[in-house]
């Protein structure tokens, strides 16, 4: 089984999980889509009815009103049912990176408001620790930014600012900047994990600790299960 389809198989996976009448968080990247796609099909099929959704990105918002899946908002649906997400890198623990994709800041409200959080990723994903594989982005406020380079340096990380294709500063959906951090192999997530929130210009950063609610690892032999 290829990469895609390492990616498709967890996805769509993760959507039989899904039940009609569900609030669902709709997850943002290369693998998630594969479940955007998948729930559109059921949703169209008369399978799943009374299904409304709240997506983690503008660009996964698009695709969904595209395919035809109700939205909402949290204003009328606070609590999420399940919501089914990729991740960057994920540790035996269930301990995520997140952010590759620039959505990290909605990916984490929404799956802080999700009963389950169901991670989807292909085996490649997997690592030993945290950091190996995969820079921690850490989304930061336009206002004063280089102010805190220095105490991420402190922290071990090295960094840049995520460019755009045009070479400009990436701007988020929430009208952010995110500096991609390497730190090598993270030795204590949680402690880093709260260093980056003691900041005031940082709004969030891609360490998911505690979050995920499940695993489906899409891997060349088949599929794996990760559970808490
Ligand atoms: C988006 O900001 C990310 O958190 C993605 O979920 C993550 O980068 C995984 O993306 P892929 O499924 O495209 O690898």
């Amino acid at each position: 089984m290829d990469v895609q389809e390492q990616k498709r198989q967890a996805a769509e996976r993760a959507v039989e999980y899904i039940e009609s009448g569900m609030v669902v968080g709709l997850g943002h990247g290369s693998t998630a889509i594969f479940a955007v796609q998948r729930l559109a099909t059921l949703i169209k099929d008369g399978i799943l009815r009374d299904i409304v959704a709240i997506p983690c990105s503008k660009a996964v918002e698009q695709e969904a009103r595209h395919l035809e899946i109700p939205l909402t908002t949290f204003a009328t649906h606070p609590h999420i049912d399940i919501t089914i997400d990729g991740a960057d890198e994920v540790d035996s623990n269930l301990n995520l990176i997140k952010g590759g994709g620039g959505a990290l800041l909605r990916e984490k409200i929404v799956a802080q408001a999700s009963q389950r959080e169901i991670i989807v990723v292909d085996e490649g994903k997997l690592s030993s620790a945290l950091g190996t594989r995969f820079d921690v982005p850490v989304e930061v406020v336009s206002f004063g930014w280089q102010s805190q380079t220095r105490f991420l340096e402190d922290l071990g990380a090295v960094w840049r600012l995520r460019l755009d294709n045009t070479e400009q500063p990436l701007v988020t959906d929430q009208g952010n900047f995110i500096l991609d951090c390497q730190f090598g192999p993270i030795d204590d997530p949680i402690q880093l994990g709260q260093a980056l929130d003691s900041r005031a210009v940082i709004v969030e950063h891609g360490l998911f600790l505690g979050l995920a609610t499940e695993v489906i690892v899409g891997a060349a032999d088949g599929l794996r299960y990760m559970r808490r």
